[in-house]
């Protein structure tokens, strides 16, 4: 196992460069299953989910190659409808493969995801959406198991807003016979990323982005040729605040900026300076940081995915700062860790309560899912003295090399076999 030692109190300064974004591809590499043949794609991020997505195509029968950020999935060979659980475990995205098995198939057997870091993570509104469609539901030791003749095109109501489940019913309306019409659903970038990808294979899709999507349904769909993932907007954000944290000064290239609007917004209110370039951002830290209130909403408000990150720099920010996470309340694994490193934080319900305090103190500390892990990596940088963070594993599941970059501008960070 490898931890990451972090030597704190460097300022950063630099340019970066933001990958391509996980929780678009996962999603496009399900929707591979669709079409038959080869389907191609650029600026795809070397990550430890994008290469358990391609395991789970390799089980299903499809072919899958990923070198230099090119990603090729062959889906010729695509015979199983089978995803087990030793799988879904370790990818709760896993379950994207439903809706393109129910559609092209006719049937899925995906094991249920289990709760994981942040919470339970149900997914109550996937199986209402494939069953308006007219699949048979039936969840059995854990799994769903799916059958369907021909998916029928109608009106889906969502209950909650859900980006994986939006997601999830697309994939499978895309082929259904008739119109199908989402209300209530995700208008996450990554959403309208998917169903711009669908339109190029065939689909025809309207309204992605906003809370209404409809789809006329196809008889079926040819793969892509070499689209480019879209910048992940949460890595952004991530190197946004190591920058405001460590008072430094950071151009954030290939990132959009009209998706990380609430981010922003956030930390100039925090004091930071932020101006906009041709592709990207550059964002100061100010000299001292006002602490702000933040309370994670879907897109396009604050994401919950940058909510550890900000946690962070409340946590040395003057003043009293509330963190409300509305999307999932339990997601408050990081502040324990933190208050080992001298934060001030107190968890009432689904907000955390954080005093800032003049420096963090440098500590061993322990990942326990992606975003936090990625928020105590800049804590390191922000305290004093040396921290050492471990199960980094967390860290790359989602982020590409992010110390290595972190290092690239300034930071003293380097792994180490535990
Ligand atoms: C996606 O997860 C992202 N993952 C998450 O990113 C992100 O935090 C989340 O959306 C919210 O933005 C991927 O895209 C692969 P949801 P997802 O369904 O789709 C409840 C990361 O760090 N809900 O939008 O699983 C759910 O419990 C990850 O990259 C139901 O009740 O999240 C939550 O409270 C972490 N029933 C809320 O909806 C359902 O059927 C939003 O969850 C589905 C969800």
């Amino acid at each position: 196992m490898e931890k990451i030692v972090i030597e704190g109190g460097r300022r950063l300064e630099g340019e970066v460069t933001v990958s391509g974004a996980k929780n678009a591809v996962l999603p496009l590499m399900a929707a591979c299953v669709l079409a038959e043949g080869v389907s191609t794609f650029s600026n795809v991020p070397d990550l430890a989910d994008v290469r358990t997505m391609g395991k789970l195509l390799e089980m299903l029968g499809a072919r899958v190659n990923l070198a230099d950020g090119v990603l090729t999935v062959d889906t010729a060979g695509v015979d199983k409808w089978l995803v087990p659980y030793e799988l879904v475990k370790t990818m709760r995205a896993s379950v994207l493969a439903l809706g393109p098995l129910i559609a092209r198939f006719g049937r899925a057997r995906v094991s249920l995801p289990g709760g994981c870091a942040i919470g339970e993570r149900p997914i109550d509104q996937h199986l209402k959406g494939f069953g308006l469609l007219g699949a048979d539901i039936k969840v059995k030791e854990g799994y769903v198991e799916a059958t369907a003749s021909k998916l029928k095109g109608c009106v889906v109501p969502f209950d909650i807003s859900t980006v994986t489940g939006t997601e999830n019913v697309v994939l499978s309306a895309v082929l259904a016979h008739g119109q199908t019409t989402l209300l209530n659903a995700a208008c996450e970038p990554e959403v309208s990323e998917l169903c711009g990808v669908l339109n190029k294979m065939g689909a025809k899709i309207e309204g992605a982005g906003k809370d209404i999507i409809t789809i006329q349904g196809v008889t079926s769909l040819e793969p892509v040729d070499m689209h480019e993932v879209m910048p992940d907007r949460i890595e952004a954000g991530t190197f946004m605040v190591a920058s405001v944290l460590t008072k430094g000064d950071l151009t954030i290239k290939n990132c959009r900026f009209e998706h990380c609007g609430a981010v922003a917004g956030k930390l100039i209110e925090t004091g930071a300076e932020l101006t906009r370039t041709n592709n990207g951002v550059r964002i100061k830290g100010g000299c001292r940081t006002k602490s702000v209130d933040i309370s994670t909403l879907p897109y396009p408000g604050f994401p919950t995915d940058m909510q550890a990150q900000l946690m962070v720099l409340m946590s040395v920010a003057e003043g009293l700062s509330v963190v409300t996470e509305n999307i999932f309340p339990q997601r408050f694994m990081h502040a324990g860790e933190l208050r080992r490193m001298g934060a001030d934080i107190k968890l009432v319900g689904n907000s955390a309560v954080v005093r800032g305090v003049p420096k963090l103190s440098g500590a061993p500390i322990m990942a326990s899912d992606l975003r936090a892990s990625a928020s105590l990596l800049l804590a390191g940088l922000a305290a004093g003295g040396r921290s050492e963070l471990s199960r980094v594993y967390h860290l790359d599941r989602g982020y590409e090399k992010l110390d290595k970059k972190l290092e690239s501008v300034g930071a003293r960070v380097w792994r180490e076999t535990q």
